[in-house]
């Protein structure tokens, strides 16, 4: 039987439905929601998520700003530009859009956003609270991962997870979500070996690689769900990280686009209203 494809799209559709009257609530109460997204230079790709991310804003009813800056902007403009959105009390979250430019110091950009803003859950104090089991805010795709395990009703607990990627934005988080759900986790990497011996041990596979077609069929365990966190442009568009045959051995599947990209923007939504919410609404 082929794989279940779990259709982000539909499962975001109802956390982006929540978020518009988690808005008019807020509104209702005086506090209009707003976040500010940094957009520093020229890349292609993050227009795109920018564009999009402002589009679902508006759709929710939150207000959204974009601070655009040039490709060549310097350290202390953009440290200048995050610094009065921290001091803004109109701004509830605060997003720089990576990759930056690479003349700019990601790591001390990151570090000067206020973390109770921090609705990318970037900042070294949001970090650390996932890791240590405090509330905090959580990076966006990890946490819509979580989400559509929840809503296909996969269990975690128990059951070994295998992550292939460790990045900050996605890797690290997602271990740490999976291990707080009692999950066994390995983290692979491009160091990893014995990699596909790995992958075919996990019930649920998270790919988060960059490289199209990367997880093959012969990767995955029957039954398993894949996890596809890849947004790959070819020149067939856009591809994730795991190979079409997947859908024969895999038991649940998340397509790209329309899985875990959706999930992505609707908790961004929900991390801005749960900045928004502290105010009073
Ligand atoms: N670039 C790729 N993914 C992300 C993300 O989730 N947040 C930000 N700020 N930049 C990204």
């Amino acid at each position: 039987m082929p794989a279940i494809r779990m259709d982000g799209r539909a499962v975001a559709a109802r956390w982006k439905e929540e978020a518009r009257k988690r808005a008019e609530h807020c509104l209702e109460h005086g506090v209009t929601p707003h976040l500010a997204v940094i957009l520093a230079g020229e890349d292609p790709a993050s227009r795109v998520y920018v564009r999009n991310k402002e589009n679902a804003c508006a759709k929710a009813g939150i207000r959204s700003t974009v601070i655009r800056l040039a490709q060549d902007c310097t350290q202390e403009e953009l440290e200048k530009t995050v610094l009065t959105l921290n001091e803004d009390p109109g701004v509830h979250g605060i997003l720089v859009q990576l990759p930056l430019p690479k003349h700019l110091c990601e790591a001390r950009v990151l570090a000067l956003v206020h973390p109770d803003k921090d609705v990318d859950g970037f900042h070294a104090m949001n970090a650390g609270r996932l890791m240590i089991g405090q509330k905090g805010f959580v990076p966006c795709t990890p946490l819509g991962v979580m989400k559509l395990l929840e809503a296909y009703g996969i269990p975690i607990c128990g059951k070994h997870a295998v992550i292939i990627g460790r990045s900050n934005i996605v890797g690290k988080p997602m271990a740490m979500l999976l291990l707080a759900a009692n999950a066994t986790v390995t983290l692979c990497h491009s160091h990893t070996q014995g990699l596909a011996e790995l992958t075919r041990q996990a019930d649920i596979l998270v790919a988060a690689v960059g490289k199209p077609g990367f997880v093959t069929a012969e990767m995955i365990k029957p039954g398993a769900a894949v996890i596809d966190v890849g947004i790959n442009r070819t020149q067939d568009g856009l591809t994730g990280d795991v190979e079409e045959r997947a859908a024969d051995v895999a038991g649940f599947l998340t397509p790209v686009p329309g899985g875990v990209g959706q999930m992505t923007i609707a908790m961004l939504l929900s991390n801005t209203l749960d900045a928004a919410e502290r105010h009073g609404c």
